[in-house]
Formats: structure tokens, sequence, C-alpha cells
């Protein structure tokens, strides 16, 4: 697994700063004042900090930019960042000014001068999040040198004990984002249900409560959908639950749900190939799911909370369900499967329900790279929302916005319900091109029961980017670990 950089936290020691190998980090506010730490590193420069403020550099520069000096004279370190951020800096812009830093970090280690920051904690998360590299299958490099570890991120600062213990849900919120990444960024050969399901079981060791349900567990519960997805696979479907019980005794939990198809060719309805290797990421909303409950456990979240996923591989063979065919729900409702590719929509009708008959949940949030159409209305800078309760949904858009990941409500409404109405059965799973993503959330609709506060998130354009985000590198993002994580913070931690 992919670790967040090591970070340690060390007492101000401005002596030290000569000798000190890789990178340091200094704060400057926008006017150009300099700090102790600031006032040392010019002196030793002979000056360039003052220099680089009277030539102007800092004009026209945003809060959270760096401006790198190389080599510079009178010191060990192979560079000084100088970071522009004021002392009134937001979560937003000290996250921003991490991120600088763990863009251009490398395998260095990097010290950040942090006399001078009120929000060291943001700058920290920003830099581990952008730090993320996904090396699994890279063979590394053969000399022992390049080989090393890459470097730590050390903060100097006038109280380590107390900035240690403020980081600690921050560094759990890392390792949950990359463990999503991990998983999302995975190649399907690797990532198969069987190793899907081993890395959940693996967070046994966290204190959650992992329960995996095989398929025979599954067809004892009449889950026929979720079945008819992986039936032409030849790795078994499973429907893997984590319960994270920290919270008070009895109270009903919130259920995260997420669509996690290991791999997606379409079944017999094939996908074309220009970019089916793409859908290697179509588990993104179970790999969010399971980045989620890693965070909770880790951060002992005083909350109950209870993920669950159902891991299937959705292929064509003789065994394959077939367009056309009627399938039957746990619910009892029939579904004609129109199109074998609207195929999430199959898996997570099935974990919903038995979400909602086991745990009897106080709220529902799903999470899925459901449709294409979804990144035909929204893009890649926002997920599509959708719900049946404004409290719950208003709840997530706002700690979404609070954390920077884009979400964007849209309607649900009977006149979409009547697109997937079927000739033959209760619903069929596709209705179309018009308003695919709606249609898509009409057809969960109906396994949500009455009075149940649902959420729907359609992660397709987001889960996975081609070019750098907010707090990533191109790739697998993990969006919705922070927003999620939030709202459980927001909604059940604030009593
Ligand atoms: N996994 C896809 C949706 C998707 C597309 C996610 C692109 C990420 C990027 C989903 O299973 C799918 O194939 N949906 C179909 C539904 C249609 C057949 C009703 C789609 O969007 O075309
Ligand atoms: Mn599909
Ligand atoms: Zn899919």
């Amino acid at each position: 697994m992919t670790r967040p950089l090591p970070v340690v936290f060390a007492e101000t020691d401005l002596d030290a700063l000569a000798t000190v190998p890789g990178r340091i980090a200094v704060i400057i506010p926008p006017e150009g004042k300099l700090d102790a730490g600031a006032r040392r590193i010019n002196r030793m420069t002979r000056g360039a900090l003052a220099r680089l403020i009277e030539a102007a550099a800092l004009n026209d520069r945003k809060p959270g930019d760096v401006i790198t000096i190389n080599w510079p004279a009178g010191m060990a370190a192979e560079a000084v960042d100088v970071v522009i951020l004021p002392r009134s800096a937001s979560p937003a812009e000290s996250r921003r000014a991490g991120v600088s830093l763990g863009r251009i970090k490398g395998d260095k280690p990097l010290l950040i001068l942090g006399g001078a920051l009120r929000r060291p904690v943001d700058v920290i998360l920003g830099a581990l999040l952008r730090s993320y590299e996904f090396n699994t299958h890279k063979t590394p490099p053969k000399t022992t040198k390049d080989k090393a570890e890459p470097g730590a991120l050390t903060l100097m600062t006038g109280k380590p004990d107390e900035v240690r213990a403020e980081s600690a849900p921050v560094l759990a919120l890392a390792e949950g984002v990359f463990f999503t990444r991990d998983l999302v960024s995975e190649p399907a050969n690797h990532l198969t249900t069987t190793e899907f399901a081993n890395r959940i079981a693996a967070m046994q060791d966290l204190g959650l409560k992992i329960t995996i349900l095989e398929e025979k567990d599954m067809e004892k519960l009449g889950m026929g959908a979720i079945l008819s997805v992986g039936h032409g696979s030849a790795s078994p479907s499973k429907l893997a639950v984590m319960e994270w019980l920290g919270g008070p005794k009895g109270e009903a939990p919130l259920a995260l749900i997420g669509k996690g198809v290991v791999f997606d060719t379409g079944g017999i309805s094939l996908k074309p190939a220009a970019g089916m290797e793409e859908m290697t990421m179509d588990m993104g909303g179970a790999g969010v799911v399971a980045g989620v409950m890693r965070t909770l456990a880790l951060r002992k979240a005083k909350a109950n909370v209870v993920g669950l996923v159902g891991i299937v591989e959705n292929m064509p063979s003789d065994r394959a369900t077939r367009p056309g065919d009627v399938v039957t729900s746990m619910k009892g409702d029939t579904i004609e499967v129109i199109n074998t590719d609207a195929e999430g929509r199959l898996v997570l009708a099935d974990v919903m329900w038995y979400a909602q008959e086991t745990y009897k949940p106080r709220g529902m949030i799903d999470l899925a790279t459901l449709t294409g159409a979804c990144i035909v209305a929204l893009g890649h800078e926002n997920a599509a929302v959708l719900s049946n309760d404004d409290g719950l949904c208003n709840a997530f858009l706002r700690a979404a916005k609070t954390e920077g990941e884009g979400a964007w409500r849209l309607p649900l409404g009977q006149g979409y319900a009547d697109i997937i109405k079927s000739q033959i059965a209760d619903v069929k799973n596709s209705g179309g091109r018009p308003a695919g993503t709606i249609t898509a959330a009409e057809f969960l609709h109906r396994f949500v029961q009455d009075g149940m506060p649902w959420v729907h998130l359609d992660i397709a354009g987001v889960a996975s980017v081609k070019a750098d985000t907010t707090y990533a590198p191109k790739g697998a993002t993990g969006w919705g670990v922070l927003a999620l994580n939030r709202l459980v913070a927001d909604l059940l931690e604030e009593r």
C-alpha cells in the first residue's frame, strides 16, 4: 500500500538549518515581513529573501504560491521554497500552500519552517495529498541510492507536541485517501474481486468489523440483481460489509454504499475498445467507501457508520446475462436488463436493500461511477448529487464545499422515473440517452425505503481524472473521502 510521507514534528532549531539536506520551505506573508526563521535563511543566503522581496517578486502572487531559490549559497539544502501565505490564511489557502510544496517535493526530505503558520495542519494535509504516487507496478531504479524511501516531511514549530496531536486526524485522512487512490489505480488483473475483499478484510486489524458475503449467501438472500452482473465472470461476486461503531451504543448508523465493479467490459452489451481500459476505475464508489471507513477507524471516530460494497466483475461469456433477461432483486422487484452495460444500478439495488433491511440506518449515501452521462453534464469538476432529502443533501453539499470537492445537485422526478417503465417487468435498467444520470438515480430510488433519507453520488467524472486536480496528481483522486469524513464529523460527532 502507498503510505503517506512520514511526518516529523520538531522543536524549532534555527542553528540546525545550515546543514539540513533536501529542501527548506519558509513562509513569507504577501507584504514581505520576515519572521525569525526567514530572517535566519535570509542571513545565511546573504540576503536572497530580501532581494526577492525588493524585486517585487511577490506582486501578483496568490496565497499558497511558491517561489523556489535553487542551490542557495550558505547552506547545505538544495533549494529554499518561499511560500507566500498571509498570517490570516484560510484553511483552503493553507492547503494550497501544502499542495504547492507536495508537488515539487520529489524524493528529497522537506523541512517546513512553520513558526509563522496559523494552520500547520492544513499545510501538512495539502502536502501529503499532493505527494501521492502510484508506483506499485514500476520496476524500482537499480542503484540503491535512488531506491531510498522518499525523505520525510519535517515541520519545525514552537509547539511540536501540540501540532503532532492536532495532526493525528489529518494523517488518518491522508491514509484513507491513499487507500482509495491505490484501489482505484490498481489494474483489474491485480485487484480481482477476491483481492478487493481481502484488502477490506485486512482492515479488521484497525478495529473494523468485517463481513464478506459470498455468492451462496447472496443467493439465499435472493440478490438476483447483483448476482446477474457477476455471472459472466470467473471471479466470484462478493458483498463486503465494514462496521465502525464508535458512537453511542444502539444508535442507528449512517450507511455508505459503494459500486465495486472491478472491471466493466459492458458485458454482452460490450463497450467499444477505445478507452475501455479506463473501466478499471469502475470500483471507485466502493473504493471511496473503503477509504472513508479506514479513516474513521484510524481516527477512532465517535460515530456509528457502516460501509457496504458490492464487488463484481462485468464480463461477457457463455454464462453472462443477456440483454432482455429479467432478473429478480432482493426487494422482489423484477428488472428487465435492456443493456448489460447499465450494471452498476443492479449492483447497488441489492446492496442498498440489504443495508436497509439489516441496519435500519438513519440515512444512506451511495457512491458510484454510474453513468457516462454524468461526465457529459458536469465534466470532471463536479460529482452529481441526487437526493430525496434536503437536510442530508445540504449537509453533504456543505461538507463537500468546505473540503473543496466539487458537487452539484441534479433533480429527481416522476417524469424521469416513467422513462424506465418496462413492458414485461417492474422496471428496466436503461432509459436510453436522455437524462441518463437522473434515470439511473430514479432506478436506485425504487430501492430506497419510505422515509429513508438518501443521497446518491455519481462520481463517474471525478473518481479518476486525466489532469492534476486540487489535491491530486493525474489519476485516481480519492474524491469524496474528505467530504464524507467531514459529514460524519458534522452530523454524528458534534453533540
Ligand atoms: N461504468 C459505466 C459508467 C462510466 C462511464 C463511468 C465512463 C466512468 C466513465 C457504467 O456502468 C455504464 O456503462 N453506464 C452506461 C449506462 C447506459 C448503458 C444506460 C453509460 O453511461 O453509457
Ligand atoms: Mn457499464
Ligand atoms: Zn460500470
